[in-house]
């Protein structure tokens, strides 16, 4: 990355916004955690970080829900933004701000954006025929059409894809098409939309993919064969009633919630950049000295990786630095689903999970499976047990305990004041490279492996001195190089891990009264003060996690 070495290197960061209508889920902390795992690793550096994150508020779907639930879709959206970011927090998820789409920001920069597309001859009218509700006077969007499948005349399948045959298909070919809202047959109407013509910037995007670090090497290939096989003219409209920013210069027409939902990553900015000095242009205007980075799952690259690129390139805005692409999170080998009761909600881990640490864990469980690439995770039970307690329970919780101890009662409360062993220091020196290269490009997983492997030579070299019987024979100060070594060896791995797991590295800093940024992985403590000895990690094992994964008990 070319940035100058001399100015405080600027990042914004960000994870997909959460659509409001639906909860907090296992599924969208994979996302949140690895984003804030980055988040932190580049607070701790020094850098001058924006996390930014924000509820995607708009569409048919959230309305529609509202009208169920007797509630504006205003009340809707409100009540989901308190409740998101309750659950987030619950995880220390450290967002600088989670704002709305819903915003004053974000309808000027929808509008802003817009216009663009028009003055630079991007957006062209057509007039299309769609399903339209009389009773509910309004079009249907495919999802709000059921009818026969088409292919497999399987019964009660949406308008665009049969869950059957998984055939997909336009709404005017269902067999039988009734109204997702009130069963009624709709008529087909025609009504104008408006369209963004993608093709018009391909050579843009051709180049825009290919920019280093923009797309990880599986995906490239993906977005490339999306290209090349045309790129589709892209509807930015609606029409009313909807639950969005009317399009301005129409009469009842809105914009698609996926038109200004991106748009929140920008608007967001500008709200905190409101709150808190600065301008949202210092991050955003194409030439800033700052990054981009968004961590979005694998269903949304279309939108971010050819959509948003030219809504922003067409404004002279920045376009992002990278897309961090991950795959789906399954529990215990299956898809999460309602049906299945595999699906887990972000509050509904933290209350069954009869563990202090419940949180810190899953990061860390998350953590130790992340790698830069897009492939599915699974959450396991048993795997996660084992991770923990191997990692951080056996290893390193052992390691500082014992070493701790040592400091309480035989050194009178403080980090021996003897000079440590230079060839651990050295190992652990060596290490901060790689592992600082591996925050960088999301290869949180062999971050993981090498904290492990750097606290298993911490066990084997304090198993090997044998400091209890250098104490018994009476040579304190043989015992004291170990202890010394070992304390400071800990602090090196907090001090990696911080990123990871916040709150375990905060216990250890409370231990020592000590505020550790990224270079505090360097030796250093020697006659320090520590307060009273705690553990601090506690082990996990099946009894905590009974709850959680027994499904009688999930309903
Ligand atoms: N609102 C859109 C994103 C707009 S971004 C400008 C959306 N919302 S979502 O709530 O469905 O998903 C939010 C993020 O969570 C997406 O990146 C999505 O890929 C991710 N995940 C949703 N379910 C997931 C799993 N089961 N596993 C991992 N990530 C998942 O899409
Ligand atoms: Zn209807």
């Amino acid at each position: 990355m070319a940035v100058n070495n001399n100015e405080r290197r600027r990042v914004l960061i960000t994870s997909a916004l959460p659509y409001a209508n639906g909860d907090i889920h296992l599924g969208h902390l994979l996302e949140a955690v690895q984003t804030d795992i980055f988040a932190r690793y580049n607070r701790l550096r020094g850098r001058d970080v924006l996390y930014v994150c924000a509820d995607d508020t708009h569409g048919t779907p959230i309305e529609l829900s509202a009208l169920r639930q007797g509630i504006t879709p205003e009340e809707l959206i409100g009540k989901a933004r308190e409740s998101h970011v309750k659950d987030y927090s619950g995880y220390d998820i450290s967002f600088d701000i989670y704002y709305t789409t819903n915003s004053d920001e974000n309808r000027h920069y929808a509008e802003l954006i817009y216009e663009n597309l028009r003055k630079n001859g991007l957006v062209i009218e057509k007039e299309i025929n769609q399903y339209y509700c009389e009773h509910d006077k309004r079009f249907l969007p495919d999802r709000f059409i059921t009818g026969t499948c088409p292919k497999c005349k399987a019964p009660k399948q949406y308008g665009d894809v049969c869950e059957v045959c998984g055939a997909t298909y336009e709404p005017v070919d269902v067999i039988d098409p009734a109204c997702g809202i009130c069963g009624n047959t709709p008529q087909m109407r025609s009504s104008t939309h408006i369209y963004v013509q993608l093709a018009k910037r391909e050579d843009f995007l051709r180049e825009f993919i290919n920019r280093p670090g923009v797309l990880q090497s599986d995906m490239r290939n993906f977005v490339k064969t999306w290209i090349d096989e045309g790129l589709k003219e892209w509807c930015i409209s609606r029409d009313g009633p909807y639950f969005g920013f009317k399009i301005p210069g129409t009469e009842n027409k809105f914009f698609y919630v996926w038109m200004d939902a991106p748009i929140g990553y920008l608007s967001s900015t500008e709200r905190y950049c409101k709150d808190h000095g600065g301008s949202a242009m210092d991050y955003w205007k194409k030439g800033a000295p700052a990054e981009v980075v968004h961590f979005i799952g694998k269903d949304i690259v279309y939108f971010h990786a050819l959509f948003w690129p030219v809504m922003l390139d067409n404004s002279d805005f920045a376009v992002p630095s990278s897309l961090r692409i991950h795959g789906f999170l399954n529990i215990q080998g299956e898809k999460m689903s309602k049906s299945r009761r595999t699906f887990i909600l972000a509050r509904d881990y933290l209350e069954k999970v009869e563990h202090p640490q419940a949180a810190e864990f899953l990061r860390f469980y998350y953590g130790s499976k992340l790698s830069p690439n897009s492939a599915d995770l699974d959450l396991n039970k048993d795997e996660l047990i084992t991770r923990v307690n191997t990692t951080l329970v056996n290893n390193i919780g052992n390691l500082h305990h014992r070493s701790m101890v040592f400091c309480e009662r035989y050194f009178d409360n403080q980090v021996p004041a003897a000079k440590w062993d230079d060839a651990i220091a050295s190992q652990i020196e060596s290490a901060a490279e790689e592992i600082a290269g591996w925050y960088e490009s999301g290869d949180n997983k062999l971050v993981v492996e090498k904290i492990h492997a750097l606290g298993s030579i911490g066990n084997k070299y304090f198993q090997d001195s044998k400091p209890w019987e250098s104490i018994k024979a009476g040579d304190k100060d043989a015992a004291a190089i170990v202890i010394v070594t070992c304390v400071n060896l800990i602090k090196a791995l907090i001090v990696y891990l911080k990123p990871m797991t916040p709150g375990i590295s905060a216990g250890f800093e409370r231990q020592l009264s000590l505020q550790m940024g990224w270079d505090d992985y360097r030796f250093s403590l020697s006659g320090h003060r520590i307060n009273a000895v705690e553990k601090l990690v506690i082990p996990l094992d099946d009894s905590h996690l009974n709850a959680l994964f027994t499904p009688a008990a999930q309903s």
